[in-house]
């Protein structure tokens, strides 16, 4: 899989992916779910849990909608556009539940959590919307539905993780797999919608992770990324009496759990990854040397206003830390442009920032005032569109220039890579990553694997794939 410079993975960009191979019910009842998510990995990795709960209950699966019985679309609210991505795939779907009226239509996710029942009286061909603590009672608000009710639960929880469920692996390649490590968050950026659809911030007890991890491992997966919005502040006391487990202590116990397990984490705020953290990624081998660190801003006064709690100096000092204690870190972070009364200095002060951390990767967006935000509230969003656009545009073409450098300082290099598959575009190459994250095809040879770890001599690249020749099998 190519990284595109511009929102890959956190939203719009991984837009209505559906993952169910077409299964048999497993149990009494016979209806088949079809599941689209939208926006962050938090989102794809929630439909994972949102199928254990339905498979549990006897549910099948489909990758076809027009076979399905219920359709659930798992979305985000981070931006206006993922929202309009939305109601454009209900349109869609309300065509096909006018030829069949029977066909239930779900909405969960952080749009259910942001517009509630709204949603139902906006989109009338709705049944059933779920906020993200609330997945537990899928099955009881699909009988409600069923019955001709309207299936409403918006409930934030200051307890939920689905701890004690072990997800269905969605499209899964068998290598790399989520774990979700904590929910929520605390933070109050000013313009972001999550600490209202998703509610506090709450950790996972660290015994159902590694447990988690372990069944990964067993089943052969060699790669897991501890996802939180803000994985940080995790933070876990069985009791007062016990010691509280950290960040940095569940890193070093995953990755103790094997060698030949990769562990990734996503994602950080600068105030909260500790030197600790980054000690434990140098002590373990197997804790890949990458990090993202949301920027945001390069300008302190707009870091003020967005209440992200640091000033520039002091973010560009992290970085400096950063790179002390793990000189060969890869480095990824998100950009805001045209943030309310961001002026072409502040803008200019992004670009020298950027210059100077000198990102592998960035997801980069112009500001979309959200309702009911800090910002919304208190600043007014007064950047006209095509200044926002000219601004991004400048920030996606240094970063371009910028990874198109850090590739091509790869080059040359050999890697360890953990293969992940076939390559998109030929299935006599393979597909994998490196430990910094940066994408690597190689021809395949010899008697290697899916799931296992070759070292590659990188002998060219593009913007976004490393291209290499095997060196040497690792594993
Ligand atoms: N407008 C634009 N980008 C936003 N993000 C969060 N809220 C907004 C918004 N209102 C971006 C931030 C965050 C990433 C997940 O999405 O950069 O880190
Ligand atoms: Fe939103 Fe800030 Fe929390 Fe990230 S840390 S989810 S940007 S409030």
């Amino acid at each position: 899989m190519v990284e595109f410079l511009i929102n890959k993975q956190h939203d719009e960009s991984r837009q209505g992916e559906s993952f169910l191979p077409d299964s048999e019910s497993s149990g009494t009842l016979t209806g088949k779910v079809y599941i689209e998510s939208y926006g962050c990995q938090m989102n794809f990795a929630d439909s994972e849990v949102v199928a254990s709960i339905l498979k549990e209950k006897g549910y099948g699966f489909t990758a076809d909608f027009r076979m399905a019985d219920l359709i659930f679309l798992n979305t985000c609210s981070i931006r206006e556009k993922a929202e309009q991505t939305v109601r454009k795939r209900l349109t869609e779907f309300r065509q096909v539940k006018k030829e069949r009226p029977g066909l239930l239509i779900g909405v969960l996710g952080c749009m259910a959590e942001r517009l509630k029942s709204k949603f139902i009286e906006e989109e009338k061909l709705v049944d059933i919307v779920v906020g993200p603590d609330a997945y537990r009672s899928l099955p009881e608000l699909i009988e409600e539905a069923e019955s001709g009710q309207k299936g409403v639960n918006v409930l934030l929880s200051r307890e939920e993780t689905y701890a004690d469920l072990t997800p269905v692996r969605l499209n899964s390649n068998g290598v790399t797999a989520f774990v979700s490590i904590m929910r929520g968050c605390n933070n109050m950026c000013s313009f972001c919608v999550v600490p209202f659809t998703r509610g506090r911030e709450r950790s996972r007890n660290p015994q159902s992770i590694l447990q988690e991890c372990r069944q990964l491992l067993e089943a052969g997966y060699r790669e897991v990324t501890l996802l939180g919005q803000n994985v940080d502040s995790y933070s876990w006391q069985h009791s007062p009496e016990d010691p509280r487990v950290s960040f940095a202590d569940l890193l070093e116990q995953v990755a103790s759990l094997s060698p030949l397990l990769r562990v990734r984490f996503s994602t950080s705020h600068p105030k909260d990854i500790t030197d600790e953290v980054l000690y434990a990624m140098a002590r373990h081998e197997n804790i890949c040397n990458y990090i993202h660190l949301p920027v945001q801003s390069g300008s302190t006064r707009i870091l003020g206003l967005m209440n992200r709690t640091y000033s520039r100096d002091w973010y560009i000092a992290k970085v400096q830390r950063i790179r002390e204690i793990i000189p060969d870190c890869g480095l990824s972070t998100d950009i805001i442009c045209g943030f309310c009364t961001e002026t072409e200095e502040d803008h200019l002060e992004t670009l020298s920032l950027m210059e100077y951390c000198d990102y592998d990767l960035a997801y980069m967006f112009f500001y979309s005032e959200r309702p009911g935000t800090p910002a919304a509230k208190r600043l007014t969003d007064d950047i006209p569109e095509a200044v926002k656009k000219r601004r991004l545009q400048e920030v996606v073409n240094l970063h371009r220039n910028q990874s198109l450098k850090n590739m091509e300082k790869e080059v040359g290099k050999v890697l360890k890579v953990l293969i992940e598959g076939n390559s998109k575009k030929s299935t006599s190459h393979w597909f994998g990553r490196s430990d910094n994250n940066k994408v690597v095809v190689f021809p395949k040879e010899g008697n290697l694997c899916k799931g296992d770890y070759a070292e590659v001599k990188i002998e060219s690249c593009t913007a976004g794939t490393l291209i290499g020749k095997l060196h040497n099998k690792t594993s």
